[in-house]
C-alpha cells in the first residue's frame, strides 16, 4: 500500500489522485500496484459508471519512478511488478475514463491518456514519451495508438527526439478534447465526468468496445513490454538513468 494514490467514489465516478508531488508523482511500483486494484474494482462495482485520473502539484506524472527502473536494471529488485496489470486493466477497461492533466506527463503519463477516453489539459500541460532518451521503447500499446492518433511523424519525433507538446498542441492534434486553466481543470474533467454518468451505462460500454480493439491492445502491450524488460538490462538504459539520478546527460558513446 501507499499513500501516494488516493481513491475517492462520488456520485457514481470514481476519482484517482496521483499523490506525490515532491517528486513530480513519478510512479512507483507500489503507486501502479494501487492504479491497477482501483481500475479492477472500478470494472466490478456497478456503482461506478467513470473513472477520472487527476494529480497534485504541479505535475500530472514524470512517469516510472526512475529509481525503479535503475533497481530493475541491475537486478535488485525482485517483487511482484503491478505496471503491467495497470496497462491491462487500462486495455480492459470498459468504464469512461476521464484525465485532467497539468504540467509534465511524461512517458506512461502520456500513454496512459491514449487509454481516456476525454482528457483535458491547462496550457502548461507538456506531453513527453522520450522512451529513446532512456534508451527504452515505446509501452502501453503507444507504438500503435500514438502515431494513429498524430501521425507517423510527430509520434516518431516523440518517441525519438523526445519532443514534448503542449496543452494547446495537445489539443490541436487530438490527444486532448480541451484546454482549462489550472483552476479549472478537475472542475471541467469531473463536469465531463458527471455527464458521462447520468448516460445508459450499456450503450457507453458498448460503444467504447466498439471503437477500440482491447484484445489487439494487449496483446501489442505483452509485445512491447517483452522488449522494454529487455532494453531495462542494457549498459544503454543503465548508464540513462545514473545520468538522472546523477543530474547529468547521459553519454551512450561509452557503452558502444
Ligand atoms: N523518477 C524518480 N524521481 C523523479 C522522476 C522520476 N521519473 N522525475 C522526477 N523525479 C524527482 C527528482 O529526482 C527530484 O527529486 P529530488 O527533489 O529528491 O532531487 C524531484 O522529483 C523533482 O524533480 P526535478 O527534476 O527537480 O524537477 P524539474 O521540474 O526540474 O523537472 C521533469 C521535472 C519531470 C522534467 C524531470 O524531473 C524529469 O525529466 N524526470 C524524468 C522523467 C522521465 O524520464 N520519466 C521516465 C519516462 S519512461
Amino acid at each position: 500500500m501507499t499513500d501516494h494514490v488516493k481513491v475517492e467514489v462520488e456520485a457514481g465516478v470514481m476519482t484517482i489522485t496521483l499523490a506525490r508531488p515532491e517528486k513530480k508523482n513519478a510512479l512507483s511500483n507500489a503507486m501502479y500496484g494501487v492504479l491497477a486494484d482501483s481500475l479492477e474494482a472500478a470494472e466490478k462495482d456497478p456503482a461506478i459508471r467513470v473513472v477520472v485520473f487527476q494529480a497534485d502539484g504541479d505535475s500530472f506524472t514524470a512517469g516510472n519512478d526512475l529509481q525503479d527502473f535503475a533497481a530493475q536494471a541491475s537486478g535488485a529488485f525482485t517483487g511482484e511488478r503491478h505496471v503491467g496489470r495497470f496497462l491491462k486493466a487500462l486495455a480492459h477497461a470498459t468504464r469512461p475514463l476521464v484525465a485532467a492533466v497539468q504540467g509534465q506527463a511524461v512517458g506512461v503519463g502520456t500513454t496512459m491518456l491514449l487509454h481516456c477516453d476525454l482528457v483535458y489539459v491547462s496550457p502548461d500541460a507538456r506531453l513527453s514519451t522520450p522512451f529513446v532518451n532512456l534508451a527504452l521503447v515505446p509501452e502501453a500499446a503507444s507504438s500503435w495508438l500514438l502515431p494513429a492518433r498524430v501521425g507517423h511523424a510527430r509520434a516518431y519525433a516523440m518517441f525519438a527526439l523526445g519532443e514534448a507538446v503542449d496543452g494547446a498542441t495537445a489539443v490541436a492534434w487530438g490527444l486532448a478534447n480541451g484546454s482549462a486553466e489550472l483552476g479549472d481543470l478537475r472542475t471541467r474533467a469531473r463536469a465531463a465526468a458527471d455527464q458521462l454518468a447520468k448516460r445508459p451505462l450499456g450503450a457507453l460500454t458498448i460503444t467504447k468496445r466498439l471503437m477500440r480493439d482491447a484484445e489487439k491492445i494487449a496483446e501489442l502491450m505483452d509485445a512491447e513490454g517483452a522488449l522494454f524488460g529487455e532494453r531495462l538490462k542494457t549498459a544503454e538504459a543503465r548508464e540513462a538513468f545514473m545520468a538522472f539520478m546523477e543530474r547529468r546527460p547521459p553519454d551512450f558513446t561509452k557503452v558502444g
